[in-house]
């Protein structure tokens, strides 16, 4: 059985998807949303680099709407969730890395429009996602009585080729006052908030446990080249932020990034630690464990500009959670309620 899925917008996760999806033996790509006016027409697989695949992309939504299929992989960089509601009013799966990790009272009108047309939104991808959620859930099944969950990334972002996303988004290269006031924090909260609330749910936590956040600076201490250009002594140059879900005064889970242009002439003298670039996920309880994960960070300078492999992982997560997503029950639903989700075998060495 195939199912057949729709792309919403071809940007670096989008186009990531596309790639997985014609690898992926259960999924037929039927339909691809754009946003900006000159890709609209184009060929789905040119817009994500390999051959033509024969389908078209639109910018009109109601094309789409229109559109027999199962599911959409839905990656814009801003979600609109008016559109989310009418792509499931059409009957249509929804998987995305743009939030519903951990369904809350505020998504009651969403559910309900997911139950009506009984299909399903899944919030999913790796930082909130896999290595925030799942995965600190999946290590802790062989821990008793946990008191502390923690999952942290640790990236030299000179390799992340997004200069206008690292300059205007996250703030760096600016004041220190720019990047506190700027939209970051924020930004990062929800989701981050979503996968300790998932980690508290699905270990028992204390619900009431209260959410504090966390945002430290490095400035550059001489001149640094960076994907956004080189960054001048005094501006920003490294940047830390933490969320805590806390009981009586302790942590019992926290995700965190450490996000550096580079080790050196960081004021604090900060660096990414003898194991470099890595996410880690850290149970503490009975016994405590440790998981460090290498390769889907992006090699620093040597590979900038190359697919992002925490992009990738994150199109990758989307993509093989279809097959699982359209079979579960309608509804919002996340990793606590949906089956353990697989990759699928290189075409090569699939089953006959
Ligand atoms: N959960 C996770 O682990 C995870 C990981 C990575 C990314 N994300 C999230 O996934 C989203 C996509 O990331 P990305 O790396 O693919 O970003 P990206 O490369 O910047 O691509 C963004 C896409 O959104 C489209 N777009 C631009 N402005 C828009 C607007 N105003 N309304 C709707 N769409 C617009 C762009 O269209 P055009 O190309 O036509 O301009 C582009 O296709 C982001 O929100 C990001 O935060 C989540």
């Amino acid at each position: 059985m195939t199912f057949r899925v729709v792309q919403w917008a071809t940007g670096g996760v989008g186009t990531a998807a596309v790639r997985a999806a014609l690898l992926h033996p259960e999924i037929d790509l039927v339909g691809c949303w754009v946003h900006s006016d000159d890709k609209h027409g184009r060929d789905i697989g040119e817009l994500a680099g390999t051959d033509p695949i024969g389908v078209h992309a639109t910018s009109s939504v109601d094309e789409l709407l229109a559109l027999d299929a199962d599911c959409v992989i839905y990656t814009p960089l801003v979600a609109d969730k008016k559109v989310v509601a009418a792509l499931l009013a059409s009957g249509k799966n929804v998987v995305t890395p743009l939030g519903w990790f951990r369904p809350s009272e505020r998504d009651a009108a969403l559910e309900t429009t997911a139950v009506d047309a009984g299909v399903t939104l899944h919030g999913t991808g790796i930082d909130p996602g896999g290595i925030t959620d799942l995965f600190p859930l999946a290590l802790s099944a062989m821990t008793s009585a946990v008191t502390f969950v923690r999952a942290e990334e640790f990236s030299d972002l000179r390799g992340y080729a997004a200069p206008d996303v690292l300059r205007w988004i996250m703030r760096f290269g600016g004041s220190v006052q720019e990047a506190k006031d700027g939209p970051m924090l924020g930004l990062l909260t929800g989701g981050f908030t979503q996968s300790l609330r998932l980690i508290l749910d699905g270990m028992g936590f204390d619900p009431e446990a209260e959410i504090r956040t966390g945002h430290e600076i490095a400035v550059a201490t001489a001149p640094i080249d960076s994907p956004l250009g080189v960054i001048e002594p005094g501006c920003v140059a490294g940047q830390r932020f933490q969320w805590d879900a806390v009981i009586d005064g302790s942590s019992v889970a926290r995700v965190a990034v450490n996000w550096l242009m580079g080790e050196e002439n960081l004021d604090p003298p900060w660096t990414l630690g003898l194991a470099g670039e890595r996410y880690e996920v850290e149970i503490e309880g009975t016994p405590s464990s440790l998981v460090t994960f290498t390769g889907f960070n992006s090699d620093a300078i040597e590979k900038a500009g190359d697919p992002n492999p925490g992009i990738v992982a994150t199109a990758n997560h989307l993509v093989n959670s279809v097959p699982y997503v359209c079979r579960a029950e309608p509804g919002i639903k996340s990793y606590l309620d949906l089956p353990l989700m697989a990759g699928r075998a290189h075409p090569k060495l699939a089953r006959r």
